[in-house]
């Protein structure tokens, strides 16, 4: 399948990404890992590192060439942290079709819990939550043993400014899909396996 995953900083992307990887076997085509994976790459816009620090948007034409690339030989794949403005929502039309765009709802106060207490491993990048998703040992990767740690956009004011930018240029995308009825809202604040059990139900249904 095709899978558009939609949702706020700290929905749930990345951690049901997984979910869906596991199970359907496509591939987890993400711009934020993209991303991080080439902080410091030199484009005539400078570097990914400058706008994610600051919780802005990377420029379109470095994030939509990542993610042609990534699509270009993708059987399935669940797309997760674009499009995040219209203009990105265009060109993913021109480039592709889907078989669900899903969004997963939260609201704003658990957004800030869920990103502020993230913490990511440094070696696999596996998601955990200090109070949500704790590891079997405090501080340790239950998947490779690496060391985790906070993500650098992940402070309480970088955290506020993305949550700016979603609703100004991410929110109009919703609506975008929304009125072409092509939108199925998951409530995303149950439990892991609550969402994932909603998720799974909603692709099941389109594919
Ligand atoms: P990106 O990496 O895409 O970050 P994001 O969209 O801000 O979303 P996150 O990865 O932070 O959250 P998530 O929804 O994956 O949540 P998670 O599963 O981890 O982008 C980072 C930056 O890159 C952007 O700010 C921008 O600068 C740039 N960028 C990326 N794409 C771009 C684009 N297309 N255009 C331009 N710039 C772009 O969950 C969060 C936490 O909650 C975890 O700790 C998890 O354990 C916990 N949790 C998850 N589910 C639950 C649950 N059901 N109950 C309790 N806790 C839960
Ligand atoms: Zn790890």
């Amino acid at each position: 399948p095709k899978i558009l995953l939609l949702g706020a900083p700290g929905a749930g992307k990345g951690t049901q990404s997984k979910n869906i990887v596991e199970h359907y076997g496509v591939d987890h085509v993400t711009t934020g890992d993209a991303l991080r994976a080439n902080k410091d790459l030199e484009t005539e816009h400078g570097t990914p590192r400058e706008y994610m620090e600051a919780g802005e948007l990377v420029p379109d034409p470095v994030v939509n060439e990542i993610v042609k690339a990534a699509l270009k030989d993708a059987d399935g794949f669940v797309l997760d942290g674009y499009p995040r403005n219209l203009s990105q929502a265009e060109y993913l039309g021109e480039i592709t079709d889907l078989d669900l765009v899903a969004l997963l709802d939260v609201s704003t106060d658990e957004l800030v819990d869920r990103l502020t207490g993230r913490r990511v491993c440094s070696e696999c990048g596996a998601n955990f939550h200090v109070e949500f998703n704790q590891p079997d040992e405090e501080g340790v990767c239950d998947e490779c043993g690496g060391d985790l740690v906070q993500r650098d956009d992940d402070t309480e004011e970088t955290v506020k400014e993305r949550l700016k930018v979603f609703e100004e240029n991410t929110q109009p995308v919703i609506d975008h899909y929304e009125e072409t009825g092509a939108l199925v809202r998951i409530d995303g604040e149950g439990s892991l396996d609550e969402v994932w059990a909603d998720l799974e139900a909603a692709i099941d249904d389109a594919v």
